[in-house]
């Protein structure tokens, strides 16, 4: 276990060789992505990738995404069926990743948390796949939040999740603030065509532009993704949505040019109204709000494009668990 956690640039190859060099010998290393930064173990080996569980205070049934390099490197460690191919031709490297059955010991038993398929993403990051061309192997990785919260969107909030306990975390590449700010999107390959188990900047018409893409997730498919599952993304304050005006004390986080008069903070997400602006901010903003103020209250997002994502953690963040 380190007790020492060092930040560094990823724009410095000499940064990135190193942060691969703690990676092989069995240390954890956050770094930056498109989405939000992630905790990586190295994909082959045991005990750092329990050690993310233990890091995060991840349960052990909710499987990780391996991080590749591009498509030839995700044959390494899932098996590709017709969906797979189209998809990762087309997707890789993007903001989506795709569950497809895993191939016999070629990962950690501790990735697959018990089933039998995996996650793998091909991050467009220059840096991110910098640091796994570096390693020459997958990089197993969950959002470098503790479990349950606010995913990280800068190296700063990385360090504000674990400065005080790193647990295995020995190293956090800063690349900045992420450009989209929400997590990929997952889908699950099935036969006939894709389920969309997590909805994310890549959109269902983009998807099906190239694979069916099946009816709504049912719950087998919840049960199968537990990420997906009840509370997360939770603030400690108390959210509500679809504000259109706040009370007393309750900080607002706005969307839109028409923004009711608050009686404490608020940010807009977008003044523009724009909603890849409301996604990259989002997190840091509901970061900020929460530090300061007990109640957040939260102006109505379009249900469209990326919204449809950014509606899916709000709700999340205002359930309790
Ligand atoms: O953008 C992202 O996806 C970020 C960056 C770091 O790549 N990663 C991320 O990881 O959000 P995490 O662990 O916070 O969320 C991964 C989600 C969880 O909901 C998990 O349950 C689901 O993917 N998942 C992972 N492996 C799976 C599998 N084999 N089958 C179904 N769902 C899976
Ligand atoms: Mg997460």
């Amino acid at each position: 276990m380190s007790n020492s956690l060092l930040v560094k640039s990823a724009e410095r190859n000499a940064n990135i060789r190193e942060a691969a060099e703690m990676l092989r010998s069995g240390a954890l290393v956050a770094f930056p992505t498109e989405t939000v930064y992630g905790v990586g173990a190295l994909v082959t080996d045991d005990d750092a990738v329990q050690s993310i569980y233990t890091t995060k205070g991840r349960p052990a049934d909710n499987p990780l995404i391996v991080h590749v390099a591009d498509h030839a490197m995700a044959e390494r460690y899932g098996n590709f069926n017709y969906m797979a191919h189209k998809l990762a031709d087309a997707f890789f490297p993007s903001a989506l990743t795709l569950v497809v059955p895993a191939r016999e010991g070629a990962v950690s038993q501790h990735v697959l948390a018990g089933g039998d398929t995996i996650a793998l993403r091909a991050p467009n990051h220059p840096p991110a796949l910098a640091l796994i061309n570096e390693l020459e192997e997958g990089i197993a990785a969950p959002s470098a939040n503790r479990s349950g919260r606010i995913s990280p969107t800068q190296a700063g909030h990385v360090m504000s999740e674990f400065a005080a306990d790193p647990g295995n975390l020995a190293m956090i590449l800063d690349g900045g603030a992420t450009t989209i700010g929400l997590e990929s999107t997952v889908v699950e390959c099935c036969e006939k065509g894709v389920r969309i188990l997590r909805t994310g900047s890549v959109q269902p018409h983009e998807i099906a532009a190239f694979v069916p893409v099946l009816d709504e997730v049912d719950e087998s498919h919840i049960a199968k993704s537990p990420g997906l599952s009840g509370a997360h993304y939770a603030p400690k304050a108390e959210l509500r949505m679809d504000a259109t005006e706040t009370s007393l004390g309750e900080a607002l986080l706005a969307f839109g040019s028409e923004v009711p008069k608050a009686f404490a903070m608020t940010l807009n997400l977008s003044a523009a109204g724009d909603l890849d602006e409301a996604a990259a901010h989002l997190y840091a903003y509901l970061r900020l709000l929460d530090a300061t103020h007990d109640k957040i209250a939260v102006m109505s997002i379009p249900e469209r494009d990326i919204g449809v994502a950014i509606n899916d953690r709000l709700r999340r963040a205002a359930m309790k668990a």
